[in-house]
């Protein structure tokens, strides 16, 4: 897989909603694994705002290495690793299938919101299995819009919700892998396997603006959008007609949109 089929891309606005994310909401099932001293690799770690975290929780002792396939995010990465004074981090260009390190370098792998990118997520296991230890850990989440509840669901979101899927799908990525990672990880000949959900929710103002606001500007920036107007799914002003509806979305009476996230950890044999 290469970088141009990443449907969602690297603008400020997509920054913006992974800053949101820390390391213990989003890797709240892989913290009881996690000890000082560990060697921690976060796999197509994007902006790092995880990565960072992870830092903190492997101390001094410790050494995190986050990956991306793509350049830029790193350079933001690593300016922030600077602001932090965190001195057991790095950032590296990489790709998941072709990981630039040793077999059993690491106690931990993780990867976030990443496998649902990628054409081969089975090989990419394979290689998150090859460098980590055995009896380390590795642990996957991503989303799976089966899971997705948006009220009110007006005819206007619902169409852009399905053309974005459509083209998302077009790409070659996978919004539904989120019920196939206790497969795959079984598959990839992991054991003590454990998958579990988790609901990230908008449910005040402050979330569903932000979300909203990040989904109004994907419709003008994100490759999936191009490819909407490319394929004749709908027209330019079609699609500024969706831009403005996932603005308005939060003001909306009672308005209320909530996803279900899948995760599993495995054990190296
Ligand atoms: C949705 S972002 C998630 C970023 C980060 N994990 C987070 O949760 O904030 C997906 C990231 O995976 C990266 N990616 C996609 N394909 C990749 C590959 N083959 N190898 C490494 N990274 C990849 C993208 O460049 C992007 O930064």
């Amino acid at each position: 897989v290469s970088a141009h089929e990443y449907p969602v891309g690297y603008g400020d606005h997509v920054k913006s909603l992974f800053s949101r994310r820390t390391a213990e909401v989003q890797a709240a099932f892989l913290l009881p694994y996690i000890r000082a001293g560990m060697q921690l690799l976060d796999c197509g770690c994007g902006f790092g705002h995880l990565t960072l975290d992870f830092a903190n929780l492997v101390g001094d002792d410790g050494r995190v290495v986050g990956i991306d396939v793509e350049a830029s995010p790193l350079q933001g990465a690593r300016r922030a690793t600077k602001e932090r004074g965190l001195r057991n981090v790095t950032f590296q260009q990489a790709n998941i299938y072709e990981l630039p390190f040793d077999d059993n370098a690491f106690d931990v792998a993780f990867s976030n919101a990443v496998l649902c990118h990628l054409s081969d997520p089975l090989k990419a296991l394979g290689e998150l299995r090859r460098v980590v230890k055995p009896g380390g850990t590795v642990g996957c989440r991503d989303m799976d819009i089966g899971g997705h509840i948006i009220h009110p669901e007006t005819q206007i979101i619902r169409k852009g919700l399905d053309l974005r899927q459509r083209a998302i799908a077009f790409l070659g990525n996978n919004y539904r892998i989120g019920r196939e990672l206790r497969g795959l990880f079984l598959e990839s000949g992991f054991r003590d396997v454990l998958a579990s959900a988790t609901c990230e929710c908008m449910g005040e103002q402050d979330t569903l603006d932000h979300t909203c606001e990040y989904l109004a500007k994907q419709w003008d920036l994100a490759p999936f959008a191009r490819v909407v107007i490319e394929q004749g799914w709908a027209t330019p002003q079609e699609v500024a007609e969706l831009r403005q509806a996932f603005l308005d979305f939060p003001r909306q009476a009672g308005a209320f949109d909530a996803y279900v996230w899948c995760q599993c950890v495995g054990t190296v044999p």
